[in-house]
């Protein structure tokens, strides 16, 4: 099985499912095709292709094309695909059809012993269609008849990569039975299908994805194409796969820690959205949002009351989402941690995806850190929430992934991913790097310029450069750009305020610009220039001797610099985003910190904030104590990229091999009880809470299964201590989770079933009618699918 990645030229897409059709089943194949999209006048979708058993496209030339075809699961040498006059059929025919309503059609495949009905449904307005296919072993076929369903689509005229016309299929990893499509094409409005397998089927192979790539004389004949690729094909399982591209290493060789990976990368990669639609941004500037004056968030939040919000004409943006039932959008800051993994198993999509994230970025740098488009998307987002404000930041996380790409096209680390152009070509590489080169430092400046410190007004400590960095959109309790929400901060708001893990970031990001300049030749000095002012002043501005941690820092009452000291995942950026190497003279004490069971180093994974903090588990208790895998991840690379030359270095070793060990129990274990990722776990019990089904940047700790462990020295700081079980009994925990599901469930139906009657009149669907827990579970998954599905193709 492999992905599409992304569509030259003429594509052609494939895909294969085999149903197995017992003489006393009566369904032998049944798939569900669905289709949404809106359309310009004209453009409605039919079985336009008579010369097909079953093709379907809209009235539109050079454009989006499907089509069935089927064989038999045995032997490769009859495939269906053109209406011939000698392949045996015993007729074949719409039984009704009506041009607006659709209808059905029966073929009769003799010499296959199969019966197909193809019933094709189409929504009122024409703009959406349904197609269901029977198949019915015909009298005296074997028992163990097997029938290979495969329906193509193809895209005409796609031809460059930057090319407005794409088509993309990818097999729904979690549901592997089910399969989705998108297209664009500048003369309809986002495409997009969804196929869907009829629980009444044995399949005995697939479905799978194929792609490729042929001339505009050769698009029409997917057959021959399809013979080809059977002829060459043999398809690796899912799991193969991705034991290849993410082999397990030392404690991880369990098969149980296969059905981790699996599922957590199989979850993320079906988080991935086509998004499309307008967006509410204000533009109005303001003079408040300077945020110069004392009690700057007052008159800020008054200047947001009254400005003009500026409807922002449509765009498009592909992307993964944190959480598909709860943040089915895209956030910013997730989506570097959601593309560390994703860049592992194929290169191609997550360039793509980087890229499509880029294009969202204005001519200042910025890119909204919420990605809400269209009035769908809006309607789950309170209103307060809706409008995105160009002075507002987010951690600039995608800069972190260019080392790691540059890495993969340099062949520094090891590739086991889908095939990329860009690593087997140097120069696709280099033209890769290039492309994104000036849209990253642009994205950069517009950060440094946007979110500067103030190094007029306020004293700072001698010695310092004009290097600090300030979150701008803060008030009392909250820093949203920080993406840390309430992490505790200096209190009240002060204009001449400096964030310490702002200043870590924009260090990363000048150290990513400077690799990306060295690698594509251009000139690198400016961006190592400003990572030493920045490695200059993370110790000058805010290492806090006191306390011996990297801590925030505002103007006192007296007027005076001072440090604001609430030690957790902003203490630790330093550390985290590599500017500690390992002879830094703080580095020890950092460590100190990390390692301490009664500040940061819980069983479960390094708390967001010190049980010592007075802020600890207080008010929303959201970044104030809880475990988080996205700093936690970057918290074993960062401790893994250390040296082991020094005592601190070996000891950084040793935490990040007892460090991995810890956060991969904990998601597995909730995993296990739970059948679930979480957006956070329980620093006490480990056990996973806020949003489920949060398979974003959760899924990052897979990459933590195969790092190979360095010679362990020091112990686990929490070594002989009791706290590591999580008091947390299964029976309790199955029961809770099956009434929430439940509920869900309901509430799924309902909305699933006003959408589906529309186009899917008289067949029930046997999905939605299962018995035991285990199934009830499954089936709310599903339901949630096919509701986001729906919900995510914003423009229907
Ligand atoms: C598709 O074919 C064209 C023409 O042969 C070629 O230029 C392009 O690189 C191909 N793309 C892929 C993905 O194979
Ligand atoms: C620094 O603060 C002063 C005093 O409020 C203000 O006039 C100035 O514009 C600020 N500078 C920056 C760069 O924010
Ligand atoms: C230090 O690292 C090197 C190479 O990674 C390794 O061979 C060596 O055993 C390590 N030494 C210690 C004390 O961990
Ligand atoms: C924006 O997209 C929506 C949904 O796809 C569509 O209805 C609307 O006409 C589009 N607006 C513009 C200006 O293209």
């Amino acid at each position: 099985m492999t992905f599409f990645t992304a569509w030259w030229r003429l594509t052609l897409g494939i895909l294969i499912v085999a149903v197995t059709a017992h003489a006393t089943v009566q369904d032998a194949s049944d798939h569900s095709l669905r289709t949404t999209k809106s359309a310009t006048t004209g453009s409605a979708w039919g079985p336009y292709r008579p010369n097909l058993y079953f093709g379907v496209r809209p009235q539109l030339p050079e454009t989006l094309l499907f089509g069935l075809m089927w064989a038999s699961g045995d032997s490769r040498d009859a495939l269906r695909d053109t209406c011939e006059q000698d392949d045996g059929m015993q007729g074949y025919g719409w039984t009704s059809y009506d041009p607006r309503a659709g209808g059905s059609q029966t073929i009769h495949d003799a010499a296959l012993r199969v019966d197909l009905k193809v019933d094709f449904y189409k929504s009122q307005d024409g703009l959406s269609w349904t197609a269901r296919v029977t198949g019915t072993p015909r009298a005296g076929a074997p028992a163990d008849l097997k029938t290979a369903v495969v329906f193509h689509a193809a895209m005409e005229r796609a031809e460059s990569p930057t090319s407005e016309r794409s088509l993309r299929c990818v097999r729904h990893l979690r549901h592997r039975d089910d399969i989705r499509c998108m297209a664009l094409l500048p003369e309809l409005d986002p495409v997009g299908l969804y196929i869907t397998r009829g629980t009444d089927n044995k399949v005995v192979e697939g479905p799978s994805v194929m792609s490729l790539n042929v001339t505009e004389d050769q698009i029409w004949q997917a057959k021959d194409h399809m013979v080809d690729l059977m002829d060459g094909h043999s398809s690796a399982a899912f799991s193969t796969r991705v034991d290849a591209v993410f082999p397990r290493a030392a404690p991880f060789e369990d098969q149980k820690y296969a059905g981790l990976t699996q599922s957590l990368l199989a979850n993320l990669l079906g988080g991935m959205g086509y998004f499309h639609g307008d967006q509410l941004i204000d533009y109005s500037h303001a003079p408040e949002y300077e945020e110069t004056d004392l009690g700057f968030w007052e008159k800020a939040a008054d200047a947001m009351a009254h400005a003009p919000v500026t409807i922002k004409p449509n765009v498009s943006l592909l992307s993964f989402v944190p959480s598909r039932p709860f943040f089915p959008r895209g956030f910013l800051w997730d989506e570097g941690f959601h593309l560390l993994p994703v860049i592992e198993w194929d290169l191609t999509l997550a360039v793509e995806v980087l890229k499509s994230w880029l294009s969202l970025m204005d001519d200042d740098g910025w890119i909204a850190r919420e990605q809400i488009l269209g009035p769908e998307a809006r309607s789950k987002v309170p209103i307060e929430f809706q409008t995105q404000y160009p002075h507002h930041a987010n951690p600039p996380t995608l800069l972190m992934l260019v080392s790691v790409i540059i890495s993969k096209l340099a062949h520094a680390t090891p590739y086991n991913g889908d095939s990329s152009d860009s690593i087997t070509s140097a120069e696709k590489g280099q033209a890769l790097v290039k492309e994104i080169f000036p849209l990253l430092s642009r994205h950069h400046d517009w950060f440094r310029r946007t979110q500067a410190g103030n190094f007029t007004a306020y004293p700072r400590p001698s010695g310092a450069n004009a290097e600090g960095y300030r979150w701008r959109g803060r008030n009392p309790g909250h820093c949203l750009g920080s993406g840390l929400d309430d992490y505790p901060r200096a209190e009240p708001p002060h204009p001449g305020e400096l964030h310490v893990d702002a200043l870590a970031w924009v260090g990363a990001s000048a150290k990513a610009l400077q690799q990306a300049a060295e690698y594509i030749g251009e000139d690198s000095s400016i961006c190592k220039e400003q990572l030493q002012a920045v490695r200059q002043n993370l110790d000058t501005l805010h290492w806090d001797p006191a306390t011996e941690t990297y801590c925030d820092a505002t103007i006192g009452h007296d007027g005076k610099y001072k440090h604001v000291c609430h030690t957790g995942y902003v203490s630790l950026m330093p550390l985290l985003l590599g500017h500690l190497d390992e002879s830094h003279p703080h580095l020890p004490a950092v460590l100190d910190t990390l390692s301490n069971p009664a500040k940061l180093w819980s069983p479960h994974g390094l708390r967001s904030l010190s049980a010592q903090d007075d802020n600890y588990g207080k008010d929303e208790d959201y970044w104030r104590g809880a475990v988080w895998m996205n700093i936690n991840v970057l918290a074993v690379l960062g401790l893994r990229n250390l040296g082991n030359s020094t005592a601190a270095g070996a000891r950084a070793q040793s935490l990040a091999a007892h460090l991995r060990k810890r956060l991969v129990d904990t998601v597995y274990d909730s995993w296990d009880q739970t059948g679930f990722a979480w957006e956070q776990y329980s620093d006490t019990t480990g056990k996973g809470q806020r949003s489920r089904a949060f398979t974003g940047w959760t899924a990052a700790v897979l990459l933590l299964m195969g790092l190979e462990d360095a010679a362990v020295t020091f112990p686990d700081p929490l070594e002989g201590s009791t706290t590591h079980s999580s008091g947390w009994t299964a029976p309790t925990i199955g029961f809770v989770g099956l009434l929430v599901l439940l509920v869900l469930l309901r509430h799924r139906i309902m909305g699933l079933c006003s959408r589906v009657a529309i186009v899917w009149r008289q067949s029930r669907s046997h999905r939605y009618h299962q018995g035991d827990e285990g199934r009830a579970l499954n089936e709310a998954i599903d339901l949630d699918d096919l509701y986001e599905s729906d919900s995510n193709t914003a423009d229907t």
